[in-house]
C-alpha cells in the first residue's frame, strides 16, 4: 500500500461518497474510516465496497484522545481526510455542546495526534510534504449573504448558528497548527450538498420521506432562504482532486453556482414527485405546511468556485433538476434504507456486527 489514509466520518452522507470513490479510485491506498456511528453514521451507505482490500472500517470517537493517539500509532497514517461532525443546525441549535465536543475537541484531538506523529523538531515550521491533514468544512462558516455577492475565500468568518460556530472553530485550530507547527494542511468550505444516503433531517431527504408518505413538508419561515446546493459526488471529487494538488495551508471553496430559495426547491421536487409517484400534478405540493423560522436562519448563502475551477480544474458535473431528479430515483428505489434510517433499525444491526476497538 502506498499511502495509509484516515478518513473519518466515512459512515455519514459525504463521508461515505467520499470513502467509496477513494477505495474504487486508488487501489494502492489503504482507506480506514473511523466513525462514532451516530445517528447519522450508517455503515449501509458502504455496502458495495465493505469487503475491498484496500478498506477497514474501525468504530470510535475523535472526542477520546487517548483512543485516537493509540490509532495514529497503530496505523502510522500517511494523512488525515476529516469529515467526522455533528452537522445538523437545528440539533445544534438544541444541543450546542454536543457540537463543540465534537466539531471542536474532536479536531483538535485529530491534530494533536497527526503533529505528535508527522511533526518532528527538525521540521518545524517548514511544510511536511507527505502528511497531510485535509478539513473538510462547510460555506456557512462564512454567515449570511444580502441579494447579491458569493463567499470568497478571502470572506471573513461570521458565523451564527451553533452549528457554523463550531465548524468556524475547527477551522481556525486547523489553520493554527499549520502556522505553529508547519503542519500541512488543506481546508475546504462546500455548500449545501444533496445526493444518495442523505440523513432524513436535512431539507431534501426530509421532504422526499414526506412526500412518499403523504405528511406535512415543513417550510421553515417563508420559504425565502436561499442556498447553493451540489450533488454529493462532485463534492467528493473536489475533495479528491483538492487532497492531492492544493497548496500547503490552502483554502478552497466548493459550491455548485447553483442557488435556490427553499420554496422554489420545494416546488421543483414536488413535481418530480409527482411524476415518479404517478400522482396528478399539484397533489405533493398540497403538503407544503408554513412553519415558525429556524432561530438566527441564515438567509442566502452563495459560493463562489473559481478558484477551484482555474487552480485545479474542478467543475460541477450535473444540472440540479437531472441531480434531484437522479436523488429521487434513489430514494424511491431504496426503500429498505429509508426506511430502517427512519425506525433506527440500521443501528442495531450494523453496530452489533461492527462493533471494533483494537
Ligand atoms: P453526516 O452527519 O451525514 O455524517 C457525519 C458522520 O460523522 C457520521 O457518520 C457520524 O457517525 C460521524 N461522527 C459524528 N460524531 C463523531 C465522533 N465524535 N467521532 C467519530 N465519528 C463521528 O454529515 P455530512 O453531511 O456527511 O457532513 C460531513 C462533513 O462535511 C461535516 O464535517 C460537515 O460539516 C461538512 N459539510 C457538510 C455539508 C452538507 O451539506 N451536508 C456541506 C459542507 C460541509
Ligand atoms: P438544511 O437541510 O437543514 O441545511 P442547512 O441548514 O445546513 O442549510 O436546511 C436547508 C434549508 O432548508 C435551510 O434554509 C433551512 C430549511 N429547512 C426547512 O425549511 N424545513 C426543514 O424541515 C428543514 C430541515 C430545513
Amino acid at each position: 500500500m502506498s499511502k495509509t489514509i484516515l478518513v473519518t466520518g466515512g459512515a455519514g452522507f459525504i463521508g461515505s461518497h467520499l470513502v467509496r470513490l477513494l477505495v474504487n479510485k486508488y487501489i494502492d491506498y489503504k482507506i480506514i474510516n473511523l466513525d462514532k456511528l451516530t445517528y447519522a453514521g450508517n455503515l449501509a451507505n458502504l455496502k458495495d465496497i465493505e469487503n475491498k482490500p484496500n478498506y477497514e472500517f474501525v468504530k470510535g470517537d475523535i472526542v477520546d484522545a487517548t483512543f485516537i493517539n493509540e490509532l495514529f500509532t497503530k496505523y502510522k497514517f500517511d494523512s488525515v481526510i476529516h469529515l467526522a461532525a455533528e452537522s445538523h443546525v437545528d440539533k445544534s441549535i438544541s444541543n450546542p455542546l454536543e457540537f463543540v465536543m465534537t466539531n471542536v475537541i474532536g479536531t483538535v484531538n485529530l491534530l494533536n495526534a497527526a503533529k505528535v506523529s508527522w511533526v518532528k523538531p527538525t521540521t518545524k515550521n517548514e511544510q511536511l510534504t507527505t502528511n497531510r491533514f485535509y478539513h473538510v468544512s462547510t460555506d456557512e462558516v462564512y454567515g449570511s449573504l444580502g441579494e447579491t455577492g458569493l463567499f470568497t475565500e478571502s470572506t471573513s468568518y461570521d458565523p451564527h448558528s451553533p452549528y457554523s460556530a463550531s465548524k468556524a472553530s475547527s477551522d481556525h485550530f486547523v489553520r493554527a497548527y499549520h502556522d505553529t507547527y508547519g503542519l500541512d494542511i488543506v481546508i475546504s468550505n462546500c455548500s449545501n450538498n444533496y445526493g444518495s444516503c442523505h440523513f432524513p433531517e436535512k431539507l431534501i431527504p426530509l421532504s422526499i420521506y414526506n412526500i412518499k408518505n403523504n405528511k406535512a413538508i415543513p417550510i421553515y419561515g417563508k420559504g425565502e432562504n436561499i442556498r447553493d446546493w451540489l450533488f454529493v459526488e462532485d463534492h467528493a471529487r473536489a475533495i479528491d482532486v483538492i487532497f492531492h494538488n492544493a497548496k500547503s495551508g490552502s483554502t478552497y471553496n466548493i459550491g455548485g453556482h447553483n442557488e435556490w430559495t427553499n420554496i422554489d426547491l420545494i416546488r421543483l421536487l414536488c413535481n418530480i414527485m409527482d411524476k415518479k409517484l404517478n400522482r396528478v400534478e399539484g397533489t405533493s405540493a398540497q403538503l407544503i405546511t408554513y412553519v415558525k423560522d429556524r432561530a438566527g436562519h441564515d438567509l442566502r448563502y452563495a459560493i463562489d468556485s473559481s478558484k477551484l475551477q482555474n487552480d485545479l480544474a474542478w467543475k460541477p458535473s450535473l444540472q440540479f433538476e437531472e441531480g434531484l431528479e437522479k436523488t429521487v430515483d434513489w430514494y424511491l428505489s431504496n426503500e429498505e434504507w429509508l426506511n430502517n434510517v427512519t425506525s433506527g433499525d440500521y443501528q442495531k444491526y450494523y453496530q452489533e456486527q461492527y462493533v471494533k476497538r483494537f
